[in-house]
């Protein structure tokens, strides 16, 4: 998972590149490059570490042209180094490739390469591919081939070589009048500008230049030159492509004013939820004028999802439904199987995706698979998919990337309206995944006929009031701050709940994990005491979550037993709830609401005490070690 930039057209390439690089950080920082040609040669620019340190290096001295490629990286082979970042080039020097993915056949072929006299600079996979193109193109020179475009005839050819995953851009000082992209299982998009095109990973980095792009799909070679793009596929068959007008501008993408994009994030979930419960972003329509499909009953009867094209038997007559994610998708998940199992009665399983195909899973004609994934691009939630409907299953995508690769291999897609998701640690995505889970539950219940009527619509009148319920948390982060402070240089933290609370103890814990470092578990209260309490001693901080009424006494109790061991306890309570302060050091409170919908509140504060907790520690909260916002490799 790394991001790729380019760009072709009139202006300078190198700020566009960086700026676009910039915006891809997210998906890989340990290193940064670009290529420009200046109309003569070509010049790499590239160096270990964030963006920032290339920046830093070439401040004074930008590499000039108006043609360029990109690239910021996330290792997989070859460790971070000067010599293993992108862009990388054959032994000429003539053909230039930046990639995302893994090309799996590289050692073989890189082997041979190397017995035909090719020199390797890097260990990485990718170089592999420049080199090919090298000697195809020399191949295809020799032989006169006919060809009116021999870079794109030597790239088609290169394809046809490599296995593995990939999102590869050329470019080539001998055609300097293009830039040649393929994609296969990563993500790539061409953004259409007057006179000059542009490359990239996702949509940020050219959300800026132009609303208007080409989302490439599996299979399809982009042909970018300053005045075109041509869309092929692998048979050099033209594809005419509709162009994809993104909704959501620039801003959307910035920090705007926040000090990082996970407090954007945290901050922006009211208005996220509000979207994905409405079914599209509010301030951009759909557009001309068709109108705005609304996803709730205007007086609260009923969920709609209009864009669900099933047959309403079959949602009816499933037996058997598994979920399938990774991360903070997996916990939206295991919150998904309680409310469908709790209101449509159908038995739900969780898997992570990369466990999923690997357990022979029982799957017949009356199993849905639901794949929820923020990016759409998630390499294991993508196979998953693919094993999943090669065994019958039908599937449905919760994602939150409009045109992303799980979107367009479901059978049936529900988007997520959280709006660009930039920081490493997922915060919108995920309140918006339970929301949509939520709805999907009342749906399949309003189809099952499980729940009454009265039910429903208390339910739906109490999922409308919770935007204004999350900026009600948002309001007062004072204390969570002190707690962030006080506790955040201990090294070890638990997190306990029962039922709901567990599954969010789970996501609270990951959060800390992932941008503060700190060793972070949570547990089932009820399970504690069968081993872990052992780890249980004087002043160890723990996070007790007591939302869920139906087994608030029982987990009392659990705090009881950590209290008892001395441990430091920070209960989260529902507003009224004025016990749990009995038994802890310290309660934060959080809006009332049916214990269903809890997670969606409880949550926040966990949010807001890790990314304070990594603030204390002085930690990079928008980009953790070792991490990346989009797994493109198993
Ligand atoms: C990475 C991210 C997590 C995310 C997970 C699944 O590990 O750092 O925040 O939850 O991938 O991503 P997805 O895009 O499939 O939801």
């Amino acid at each position: 998972m790394c991001g790729i930039v380019g760009y072709i057209g009139d202006r300078q390439a190198t700020p566009f590149l960086l700026d676009g690089l910039t915006k891809l950080e997210y998906r890989g920082y340990d290193s940064a490059g670009i290529a420009v040609f200046d109309g003569k040669d070509i010049r790499i620019e590239k160096t270990v570490g964030r963006l920032s340190t290339l920046k830093e290096k070439i401040k004074n001295d930008l590499p000039p042209g108006s043609l360029g490629i990109g690239h910021t990286r996330w290792a997989t082979h070859g460790r971070p180094s000067d010599r293993n970042a992108h862009p990388h080039s054959d032994c000429s020097g003539n053909f230039i490739v930046v990639h995302n993915g893994i090309i799996e056949n590289y050692l073989p072929l890189k082997e041979k390469l190397i017995e035909r006299g090719h020199e390797f600079k890097s260990e990485t996979d990718t170089e592999v591919v420049a080199h090919l193109l090298e000697e195809i193109h020399g191949k295809l020179e020799r032989s006169k081939s006919d060809s009116p475009d021999l870079f794109l005839a030597a790239v088609r050819e290169v394809l046809k070589t490599i296995e593995g995953s990939y999102s590869l851009v050329f470019m080539s000082k001998l055609f300097p009048h293009e830039i040649i992209c393929a994609k296969q299982d990563n993500p790539l998009v061409i953004g259409l500008g007057e006179g000059e095109n542009f490359i990239a990973s996702d949509i940020p980095a050219i959300v800026s230049e132009t609303r208007k792009t080409f989302i490439l799909k599996d299979g399809e070679i982009a042909i970018v030159q300053k005045n075109s793009v041509e869309i092929q596929d692998r048979n050099g068959d033209r594809i005419d492509k509709k162009i994809f007008y993104v909704n959501w501008n620039s801003a959307a993408a910035e920090k705007g004013g926040y000090e990082h994009f996970m407090l954007k994030e945290i901050n922006e979930q009211p208005k996220a939820i509000k979207d994905t419960m409405r079914g599209f972003i509010k301030q951009i329509r759909p557009a001309r004028g068709t109108p705005a499909p609304e996803r709730i009953a205007q007086d609260d009867s009923a969920i709609i999802f209009p864009e669900l094209k099933w047959n309403p038997e079959f949602l009816d007559n499933i037996d058997k439904i598994y979920i399938i994610a990774c991360g903070t998708a997996y916990h939206a998940g295991l919150v998904g199987k309680f409310y469908i199992e709790r209101l449509a009665r159908v038995l739900v399983e969780v898997d992570l995706a990369s466990e999923f195909r690997y357990r022979d899973p029982i799957v017949d004609e009356k199993t849905l698979t639901i794949f929820i994934s923020q990016s759409g691009e998630t390499s294991d939630t993508l196979a998953a998919m693919k094993e999943s409907k090669r065994l019958g299953a039908k599937t449905l995508a919760i994602t939150n990337v409009i045109g992303s690769s799980l979107a367009r291999e479901a059978d049936q897609v529900l988007y997520t309206m959280a709006g660009p998701e930039i920081a490493v640690a997922s915060t919108k995505a995920y309140t918006t995944q339970l929301i949509l889970m939520f709805m999907l539950a009342l749906y399949m219940s309003q189809l099952r006929q499980t729940l009454s009527a009265d039910r429903t619509r208390e339910l739906i009148s109490l999922l409308r009031k919770l935007p204004a319920q999350i900026s009600e948390t948002l309001s007062d982060v004072e204390p969570i701050k002190t707690f962030a402070e006080k506790y955040g240089f201990n090294e070890d933290v638990f997190y306990l709940g029962r039922s709901l609370d567990y599954d969010v103890a789970l996501e609270g814990a990951l959060k800390l994990k992932e941008i503060s470092y700190i060793h972070a578990e949570a547990y089932a209260a009820g399970e504690l005491k069968h081993g872990t309490l052992a780890l249980i001693v004087e002043g160890i901080p723990v996070i007790a979550l007591a939302t869920q009424k139906s087994v608030y006494e029982k987990t009392i109790s659990n705090i009881k037993e950590v209290k008892a061991r001395d441990a430091v306890v920070i209960g989260i309570a529902s507003d009224g709830d004025e016990e749990l302060e009995k038994y802890v050091d310290h309660v934060i409170h959080v809006p009332e609401t049916d214990e269903l919908l809890s997670p969606l509140l409880a949550v926040v504060p966990l949010q807001l005490l890790a990314y304070y907790a990594a603030i204390t520690r002085g930690c990079d909260v928008d980009k953790p070690r070792n991490l990346a916002k989009s797994v493109t490799v198993e």
